[in-house]
């Protein structure tokens, strides 16, 4: 019998518990904030924003949503993250990407403080999930870790095939994965014959979004298949990188598209911004006994 593996069950449920540690910390005087920023009018991206809003607020958390056209320099966004990085009422911050490409993505991801990267995409984060050390973990791969965890798929010596290279979710899922002593190969476009990588894979991971790209016969029979993708089609229906009619019959766990991987993304940014918030009161309190 194959395991579909949903994250709304597990997204609930670590919600309602940050939902607790919410109103924990207003005994402290504290309530968490996030600000989100979006350049521009794309659909998905102003899509995911929203979803992003209305969860943190769901849970207690304060939320400020920073809307830019699409013209918007690069000094003034850089200006605006600067504001965020001393405002005390926002513990994290995240741009919304992809940026018009009058901006430099990586310059304003640096912009960040390291203390407020919600996303873990400032180059310090990146070194300490590289180094193994605590910081912020990217939220789709943390929450797919969070997934395989909560299934019972224990990733130790097993060999995970990634496919995708993204500096949001194919390279640190693999460096997650990595620090809990699998065995990690990276496919991506340029790679030569896709499916012989694939059919070595005990853990499949797909993220590049090109609908239903792996078919039943690239995996191997009893593989566990995590699909990250998230394409559109033109009749409204949302699928994923795999087609998960086909693999169903031969993996032993999958993920689905949608309630899959999805809401564990977000859940896994409100779980950030609640760390990050704690860590702040630490912070506090280490300064007032100085
Ligand atoms: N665009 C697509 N995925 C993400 C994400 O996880 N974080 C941000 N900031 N932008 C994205």
């Amino acid at each position: 019998m194959t395991t579909v593996m949903y994250g709304d069950g597990l997204a609930h449920q670590m919600r309602s518990e940050l939902a607790e540690e919410v109103r924990e910390l207003a005994k402290k005087n504290i309530q968490p904030g996030l600000a989100v920023i979006i350049v521009g009018e794309d659909y998905a991206s102003k899509t995911y924003v929203r979803i992003k809003k209305n969860a943190a607020e769901k849970i207690g958390i304060y939320s400020r949503v920073l809307e830019f056209d699409e013209s918007l320099k690069e000094e003034e966004l850089l200006a605006q993250i600067e504001q965020l990085n001393k405002d005390e009422d926002i513990h994290g911050i995240l741009v919304q990407l992809p940026l018009p490409s009058q901006i430099d993505e990586r310059k304003v991801l640096e912009s960040i403080t390291p203390e407020k990267d919600v996303d873990g995409f400032h180059p310090i984060n990146v070194g300490r999930l590289s180094n193994n050390q605590p910081g912020f973990i990217p939220c789709t791969p943390y929450g797919i870790e969070k997934m395989l965890n909560h299934y019972g798929i224990d990733v130790a010596g097993k060999h995970v095939v990634i496919v995708g290279r993204s500096n949001i979710v194919g390279k640190p899922v693999g460096q997650i994965l990595l620090n809990k002593d699998a065995t990690v190969s990276y496919c991506h476009s340029k790679t030569k014959d896709l499916k012989k990588h694939t059919l070595q894979a005990d853990i499949l991971i797909v993220a590049v979004g090109r609908a239903n790209l792996i078919t039943q016969d690239m995996i191997q029979s009893g593989a566990v298949v995590v699909d990250v993708g998230n394409t559109y089609l033109e009749s409204g229906k949302v699928v994923g990188d795999v087609d998960f009619d086909e693999v169903k019959n031969k993996a032993s766990s999958i993920t689905p598209v949608p309630k899959g991987v999805g809401p564990m993304t977000i859940t896994m940014l409100l779980y950030n911004t609640v760390l990050a918030a704690n860590q702040s009161l630490n912070e506090s309190s280490m300064e007032s006994t100085d």
